[in-house]
């Protein structure tokens, strides 16, 4: 059984990863930018140089495999146009011997970009999905929470404070579970689980990326599968006890058959909790390196606090924490006067555009006092645009100003280390030494 059940996982892997894994390294060895910016680990450490590089090859560039663009422009209007899409439909006439293997591989996990996912499907049904949960998100509603998560902040900051010594990582410590304890608390899940719900987000994470290595794809379906289980009985909890949050809003719509199937509300509510904590963990812990790196900056946000809102959109168009994304032609039509045929995909580098020249002045430097930074498209454009950025940017802004204010000499205390993912850019180790704690007179 188990034999069977690897065996079918591993024709998953090879129908989603092996055969793109195998091309792209290929492509990769040859040299070709696209391919490298997925897979060449150093290019992927700074892979803004190689953005530049991709831009100036041209607006969108063919590698073979898809097409891909670092530019402002085209990605706006690829992510706004309607003749794309994310939902990959599969040709009415595969070949006999796929069919067979997507067959053979069962059933595929319900990960953030598999369909139900609201993030892997088109209108009609997008519109249904989003329509469920827009309201938990409005600018009321992000507001209605500010004061809960300074308070969540500041507990955080009292335990960082009360441990002996004076370093600590502030991923593991703060950036990660100030989002998660939020986005918990939110969907009336358990808070003490929330360590645990940062373990299962870190494998559903791995998914976004195409091309994993057999060890991730197994990872990242064994994570994915658990969360769902737990979301399973988390319904039924609910269920008995329903709570003024969203998740009990969904299991009544369910619940009285609107139109929603046990998957479309699974799919939902992870989406959610992942999306909740896997994304602003990363502004958080690349603001604060930013801040650190970058004094000047810090100096001026604390004589000029106003200039908050502007430095957290800075801090998502230098460090955007989701790299890039992708979409499919849905019918032969052009991009910036380019044509493009039906079915291609096209990958939008959101980390380039959001340093392209025609856009932002000096584009590699850090300001938190520029203009245009509010341009970034951090959070996407078009009708995926982020559900979560009014509440992304409020988290940020209260998480950072919260760390700064309490230990306004931070500085980092050995390496860092990023993440292994490529859609998702932030750290995974942020070592600081806190120095001195501001002590209110
Ligand atoms: C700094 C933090 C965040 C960033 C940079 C970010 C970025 C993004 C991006 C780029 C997309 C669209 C991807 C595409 O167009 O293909 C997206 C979609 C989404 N995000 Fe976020 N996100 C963040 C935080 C959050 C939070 C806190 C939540 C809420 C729980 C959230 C929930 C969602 C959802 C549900 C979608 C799907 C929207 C749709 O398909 O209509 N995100 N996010």
């Amino acid at each position: 059984m188990a034999g069977s059940r690897g065996a079918r996982r591993r024709i998953r892997w090879a129908l989603r990863h092996g055969i793109i894994r195998r091309v792209v390294g290929k492509r990769a060895r040859e040299g070709d930018l696209g391919a490298r910016l997925m897979v060449d680990p150093a290019v992927l450490a700074q892979p803004f140089p190689h953005y530049d590089a991709l831009r100036a090859q041209g607006r969108l560039v063919n590698s073979g495999i898809a097409l891909a663009s670092a530019h402002h422009d085209v990605a706006t209007e690829v992510l706004r146009s309607q003749d794309f899409g994310v939902g990959m439909r599969m040709p009415e006439n595969l070949p006999g011997i796929l069919n067979l293997a997507l067959k053979a591989g069962g059933r595929w996990t319900l990960g953030p970009i598999e369909p139900p996912s609201m993030l892997a499907v088109d209108p009609p049904d997008h519109t249904r999905y989003r329509k469920l949960v827009t309201r938990a998100f409005s600018a009321r509603a992000v507001a209605a929470l500010r004061t809960r998560t300074e308070e969540i902040a500041a507990g955080l900051l009292d335990q960082i404070a009360a441990k002996p010594g004076d370093t600590t990582d502030l991923i593991d410590d703060y950036a990660s579970l100030l989002p998660a304890t939020v986005i918990a608390e939110m969907l009336g899940a358990p808070v003490e689980m929330s360590r645990q719900f940062l373990k299962w987000g870190a494998g559903a994470a791995l998914s976004l990326d195409a091309g994993l290595s057999y060890r991730d794809f197994k990872r990242s379906e064994l994570d994915i599968d658990a969360l769902n289980s737990w979301m399973l009985g988390h319904f039924e909890t609910l269920r008995r006890n329903p709570g003024d949050n969203i998740l009990s809003a969904l299991v009544t719509a369910y619940d009285e058959g609107d139109r929603l199937t046990e998957d479309e509300l699974t799919s939902i509510a992870m989406l959610l909790l992942a999306a909740g904590f896997e994304t602003t963990v990363n502004l958080i812990g690349s603001g604060a390196a930013l801040l650190m790196e970058h004094p000047d900056q810090l100096a001026v946000l604390q004589t000029e606090p106003e200039r908050w809102g502007n430095a957290i959109e800075e801090m998502l168009r230098v460090e955007s924490p989701v790299q890039r994304t992708g979409r499919v032609a849905r019918r032969d039509t052009e991009v910036c006067g380019i044509p493009v045929t039906a079915g291609t995909v096209v990958v939008l580098l959101i980390g380039g555009a959001n340093r392209d020249p025609e856009v932002f002045t000096d584009p590699h430097r850090f300001d938190v006092t520029r203009p245009e930074a509010g341009q970034n498209i951090a959070f996407s454009s078009g009708i995926h645009y982020c559900l979560g950025a009014g509440l992304a940017r409020m988290e940020g802004e209260v998480a950072l100003r919260a760390l700064f204010d309490r230990f306004p000499d931070l500085t980092p205390a050995g390496p860092a280390h990023r993440r292994p993912t490529r859609v998702l850019r932030g750290y995974e180790a942020l070592p600081v030494t806190l120095t001195r704690a501001w002590v209110p007179a």
